[in-house]
């Protein structure tokens, strides 16, 4: 039998911000590979802040995060870039598309730090539009999409890069029930060829249907 690897683990991992504000109070945690992974918890206990520490948006205060098998405190900004091209894939509640960009050049922006030629990049991100269901959407921009289109935009703009990770910070939270369902039904397809995703929601009936849910309380892990 393999043994299962970690492709994230955090160590006693905390954030603090000036004035007293303790996010993170020491989360030990370690998701492996293939993993879908479910974090809940009231609005403010930290869930957001650990999930950008795991993409490497932020940095803990204290504590070690390993990354794909890398310590990425160890790493300089460049590595960080390198891995998180690499390895790395972020879905946000809004979107965050730029709105005078067309689907196709949105998610083709998901490459523009992995060394990847415009013409392919162009070629790539029509695949990646095709495969979450918009191949007919492909030049509208965001304006002209509904938000569960523009969620579906921007998961293929994560998932261009093949990342090992996809970390989304509650993807259905600005969309409808119907909208919703068609992404969560999204992350699982992904999940079942092999990504490794955490996923942040405030919905139940999504967090129960996901094989593992971590609970945050006070920027602690509690179950
Ligand atoms: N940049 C920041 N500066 C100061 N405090 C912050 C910052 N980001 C988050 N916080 C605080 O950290 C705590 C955890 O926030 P967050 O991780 O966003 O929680 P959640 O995602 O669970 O709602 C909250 O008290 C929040 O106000
Ligand atoms: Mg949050």
């Amino acid at each position: 039998m393999s043994t299962p690897t970690p492709v994230i683990r955090l160590r006693r991992a905390t954030k603090s911000y000036e004035g007293g504000v303790h996010a993170l109070r020491g989360v030990d945690l370690t998701v492996h590979a293939g993993e879908l992974l479910a974090i809940v918890g009231p609005s403010g206990s930290g869930k957001s802040t650990m999930l950008n520490i795991i993409g490497t948006l932020d940095k803990p205060t204290s504590g070690t995060v390993e990354v794909a098998g890398h310590d990425v405190g160890r790493l300089s900004d460049a590595q960080l870039s390198a891995l998180r091209a690499r390895h790395i894939g972020f879905v946000f509640q809004h979107f965050h598309l730029a709105p005078a960009r067309t689907a196709v050049e949105n998610v083709a922006d998901g490459l523009l730090y992995a060394g990847v030629g415009a013409r392919e990049r162009g070629a790539r991100a029509r695949g990646a539009l095709e495969r979450v269901g918009l191949g007919h959407r492909l030049t509208h921009t965001p304006n002209e999409l509904s938000g569960g289109e523009k969620q579906r935009v921007a998961i293929a703009r994560a998932l261009i890069g093949d990342p090992t990770i996809l970390l989304a910070d509650e993807p259905t939270g600005a969309l409808d029930t119907a909208s919703g369902r068609v992404v969560m039904d999204l992350l699982h397809e992904l999940h079942a060829t092999g990504t490794t995703i955490c996923v942040i929601t405030h919905d139940h009936d999504i967090a129960d249907a996901l094989p593992r849910r971590i609970r945050f309380r006070d920027g602690e892990v509690v179950s």
